[in-house]
């Protein structure tokens, strides 16, 4: 009999595709649609950044580079990292992957494997379990509360270690939820880490340009030299620069761990792509004065759109520090009706939500907050008042 592996059995298809392929065929359809689904900015890619590409191309920059990067692209995110986070690495400590995506992987793949448990805090970025899943590990869920804007909890955290944790995965800002750890919070998080000598700290940080209300966002990777070795920081072009589509993303870690990751890329993908590259090390360099245009808009979007939830006493925003998302808590909707149709999950909310106004939002099973919908505000204003507007008629029509 024909078989897959059971990495491949145990990866879970994306519950967000369902909606998304629907809120994009109505789109194509011609109708009236507001998506709160995208995972990304809106703005374009800056044209300074679009033109290095295309002087990369014109200069014969078609060819493989080194299989984990252009050594300038890595120098050029050392001086970032030294810049913003006050970090020194060295080129040989970089690695150029096809998006903070294929770092994560790397990653994983180079500190987790069968036995083991790589811990993720909820709510989390729902393609943590698959990877961790991919590496034969088995994800391990600590909880947060909405309460207090889903902090991290160093004592929650403490308990959920055990013989088998490889490696603790955290995101700050925070997808789906925006939260962003202060320092304070990363500092005793370090604290607790010291006992555990042994586990790895992979730290996601693809959100950081995005970080609000005058907060800086703090890399753990700061809080010690001892944490700073065994930490994989992981960021990239996508959310920052407008990047999405050019896939660049890199991890800063020791350079065992960069070695190993580096290498198992060399067999995989190769180098990412050549001249989205070049164009890394443009923006990289020149593209302060657009993160902050970008931030300054996406805060005031944010706040638009919790304004329009304001005195609305049906549902719950949860409000985040940083990223370009809002959790609204639709808990007590769950086993009513709308229209005679029972709402059994927040996946058929979103559908019913989609359906009969048009409102594309994402459900968060996948990111294993079940009781939540995520709403992107990467819209104007006009459109996140429209949409909202929506959103609330739906939930007046529900009993
Ligand atoms: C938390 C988080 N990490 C990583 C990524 C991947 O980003 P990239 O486009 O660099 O692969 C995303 C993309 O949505 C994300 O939300």
């Amino acid at each position: 009999m024909l078989e897959f592996t059971n990495r491949a059995k145990n990866v879970s298809p994306s519950l967000t595709l369902a909606i998304t392929a629907k809120a994009n065929q109505m789109k194509a359809d011609g109708y009236d649609l507001i998506s709160f689904a995208a995972g990304e900015p809106d703005f374009n890619t800056p044209q300074f950044i679009i033109d290095a590409a295309k002087q990369a191309l014109d200069k014969g920059y078609t060819k493989y580079t080194a299989a984990s990067g252009l050594t300038a692209l890595k120098e050029a995110v050392c001086q970032k990292l030294k810049n913003d986070n006050g970090l020194t690495y060295s080129p040989e400590q970089i690695v150029i992957s096809t998006g903070a995506k294929q770092c994560l992987f790397n990653a994983l793949q180079a500190v987790a494997q069968e036995g083991d448990e790589v811990i993720i805090i909820a709510p989390y970025w729902l393609t943590y379990p698959e990877l961790i899943k991919i590496c034969g590990a088995t994800p391990v869920i600590v909880e947060t509360n909405a309460a207090n804007g889903f902090m991290l909890s160093v004592s929650a955290l403490k308990k959920a270690i055990t013989d088998k944790t490889k490696a603790i995965i955290i995101n700050t800002p925070n997808n789906p939820s925006g939260t962003l750890y202060p320092e304070s919070v990363i500092r005793e998080f370090a604290e607790l880490l010291k006992e555990y000598p042994d586990i790895w700290v992979i730290s996601d940080e693809i959100y950081e340009a995005l970080s609000y209300d005058g907060n800086k966002h703090f890399s753990i990777a700061c809080a010690d030299e001892q944490i700073k070795e065994r930490t994989i920081l992981i960021n990239g072009m996508s959310k920052a620069y407008a990047m999405t589509g050019w896939r660049i993303g890199y991890s800063a870690s020791s350079t065992a761990a960069a070695k190993k990751m580096g290498a198992m890329q060399s067999h995989q993908t190769s180098n990412a792509n050549t001249m989205a590259q070049h164009a890394s090390i443009v923006a990289l360099t020149k593209g302060q004065n657009f993160i902050s245009e970008m931030r300054g808009v996406f805060e005031s979007r944010r706040d638009a759109l919790l304004d329009c939830f304001k005195d609305f006493k049906e549902v719950d925003c949860v409000k985040g520090g940083g990223a370009f998302y809002v959790m609204v808590n639709i808990k007590h909707l769950i086993n009513k009706s709308y229209k005679g149709q029972k709402i059994d999950s927040a996946l058929k909310f979103s559908q019913l939500l989609l359906e009969n106004k048009y409102v594309a939002v994402i459900p968060c099973e996948s990111f294993g907050a079940p009781d939540y919908v995520r709403l992107t505000y990467t819209l104007d204003i006009a459109v996140i008042k429209e949409g909202a507007k929506r959103f609330k008629d739906f939930v007046k029509e529900i009993c």
